[in-house]
């Protein structure tokens, strides 16, 4: 797909490193595409990208130790540029006869490097030293021929490394980070300088190639989607709309556990605004009498994504031949469980996706969102004219309200989790912290009840939970320091306006050790 935003384009090949989806960012970044492969990929998968150059990744192993992932023939017979960071340029040192050792000294964290004024073109623009990021223990003792140094540290006689005319680099820094403030000039030019890339890659190329492409695949069949109301299925949706009109039909399963309005914003959205054919079907009971007397949080999601997949199934059924199933798979989930095949690689997150995929029907999958970014989902979102609260809507689990409902998930405790959560967001909008501020908030209601006064009566009533975190990558988070004077607003609305709560309280952990989700 996207063959002609994707031309021009650059193969970084993986060995191990937990930068490496970094370094990908970086270039698209530029509007160069690129692409990442295992470093011991076949070459003719490699090659169908028909690179500009390639980039070789860190990784945490030794290229001495027995067994290393090696610089792949093919990188080296191909005449084309490489790059290698950290261990790719160990890797590429080691692989035309220079020599790499353990380090006596270790470097990890800040350095300075002094760049070789006449490196050019690697160093264009840049000034004579600049702060980088390192992170290796071992390090180029003797220079394969060819080479010169291009940089130095205090540590590092070969911060980076060149042989111009072959077009080889090195740089034993991390450019990808953003501890290495200049590092994105260094990719830059990489890929125009020595590449010679152009910057193809944009959402409008993206978006006119993937309709085309669409097209192609669908001919006159017809398409099914789970539009879920996040900006992935979102954008799935217009996509597919944009190519193929009426033969996409999207189904919207409101479970009963979704947000204040937000059943009524979808078909709104979707439907009345944009024009899609969506069935949006009301399956609140189906859910709640399957979940009536669960209080186990695993038994929850396993009710609840069961329940989803035979919903969608049965309304899917209902239109008839449809040859193809649309989902929003993005490249960070691809990245996953492709990394959860390879015994070497770090798994990264579990993915608890709820449901959505049939079981038994015989569907050819969609996924135009399949090499793209998050932050590149919601440029295109943008470019296909998506409002921006869903194009920046805040991930929502599949489960929804009910792995935040603790204990027993009743209609009633949903409608006062409900209320109490759209207070907290409808403060935190007012606040300009929806989007700037925290990656997540939302309000738990807790299985406790507690004695509280009001006016003269007392009261034995629900705690609610408030819960903001900061996080770019949600694996790791921070408890968002939000303003007393705003979680005093909320805390005083919730206790008056959502009938049977009495207390709010703020939780102060991070991840690890909690979760970002009570449940
Ligand atoms: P935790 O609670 O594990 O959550 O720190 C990390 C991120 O994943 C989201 N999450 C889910 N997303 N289905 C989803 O699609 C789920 O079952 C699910 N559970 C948690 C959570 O909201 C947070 O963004």
């Amino acid at each position: 797909m996207s063959d002609q935003a994707k031309r021009g384009g650059v193969a970084i090949l993986d060995f191990g490193s937990q930068y490496t989806q970094l370094i990908a960012r970086r270039v698209r970044e530029q509007g160069v595409y690129a692409e990442l492969y295992p470093a011991g990929a076949p070459p003719e998968t490699v090659n169908a990208l028909d690179p500009r150059g390639y980039i070789l990744s860190g990784g945490p192993n030794s290229v001495y130790a027995p067994g290393a992932l090696q610089v792949p023939g093919y990188v080296l017979a191909s005449g084309r540029p490489v790059l290698g960071i950290c261990y790719g340029l160990q890797a590429l040192t080691h692989a035309l006869g220079g020599r790499v050792a353990p380090a006596q000294a270790h470097e990890y964290g800040p350095a300075r490097v002094t760049l070789r004024a006449d490196a050019a073109p690697l160093w264009t623009g840049l000034p004579d030293a600049i702060d980088v990021w390192m992170s290796h223990g071992d390090r180029v003792e003797a220079l394969p021929p060819g080479f010169a140094p291009l940089a130095h540290s205090d540590n590092s006689p070969y911060a980076a490394i060149g042989d111009p005319a072959r077009r080889l680099y090195g740089v034993q820094f991390h450019p990808e980070v953003n501890h290495t403030p200049r590092g994105a000039d260094i990719l830059r030019n990489f890929l125009f300088e020595v590449c010679g890339c152009a910057p193809t890659w944009t959402p409008a190329a993206f978006i006119a190639e993937s309709e085309a492409a669409i097209r192609a695949q669908v001919g006159d069949g017809r398409v099914v989607l789970g539009l879920s109301g996040g900006v992935d299925s979102a954008v799935t949706a217009m996509l597919i709309h944009r190519a193929v009109g009426d033969q996409l039909t999207s189904i919207f399963i409101d479970h009963g556990m979704m947000r204040l309005g937000e059943p009524e914003q979808v078909v709104e959205t979707f439907q009345r605004q944009f024009g899609l054919r969506l069935v949006a079907v009301n399956a609140s009971e189906a859910f709640l009498s399957r979940l009536e007397g669960v209080t186990d949080p695993e038994q929850k999601r396993w009710i609840i994504g069961e329940q989803f997949v035979r919903t969608f199934e049965a309304e899917a059924r209902t239109l008839g031949a449809v040859a193809f199933l649309a989902q929003g798979t993005i490249y960070p989930d691809v990245i996953e469980s492709a990394a959860r095949d390879r015994p070497d690689a770090h798994r990264i997150k579990s993915h608890h996706n709820v449901g959505g995929l049939p079981m038994d029907m015989d569907l050819k999958l969609i996924e135009p969102l399949r090499y793209l970014f998050k932050d590149e989902v919601r440029k295109v979102g943008a470019a296909l004219g998506l409002p921006e609260d869903i194009i920046w809507r805040q991930p929502f689990p599949g489960p929804g309200l009910a792995v935040r409902c603790l204990g027993e998930v009743t209609w009633e405790r949903l409608e006062r989790l409900r209320r109490a959560d759209a207070i907290f967001i409808e403060a935190l909008r007012e606040a300009d912290m929806l989007r700037d501020g925290t990656a997540q908030a939302f309000a738990a209601l807790l299985p406790v009840r507690s004695v509280g006064v009001m006016g003269d009566t007392r009261t034995y009533a629900e705690v609610v939970a408030l819960r903001a975190v900061t996080t770019t990558d949600f694996m790791t988070a921070d408890w968002a320091r939000l303003p007393a004077d705003l979680l005093a607003r909320v805390s005083n609305r919730i206790v008056n306006e959502v009938p049977g709560v009495n207390r709010v309280v703020y939780d102060i952990s991070s991840k690890p050790p909690a979760t970002i989700e009570w449940e």
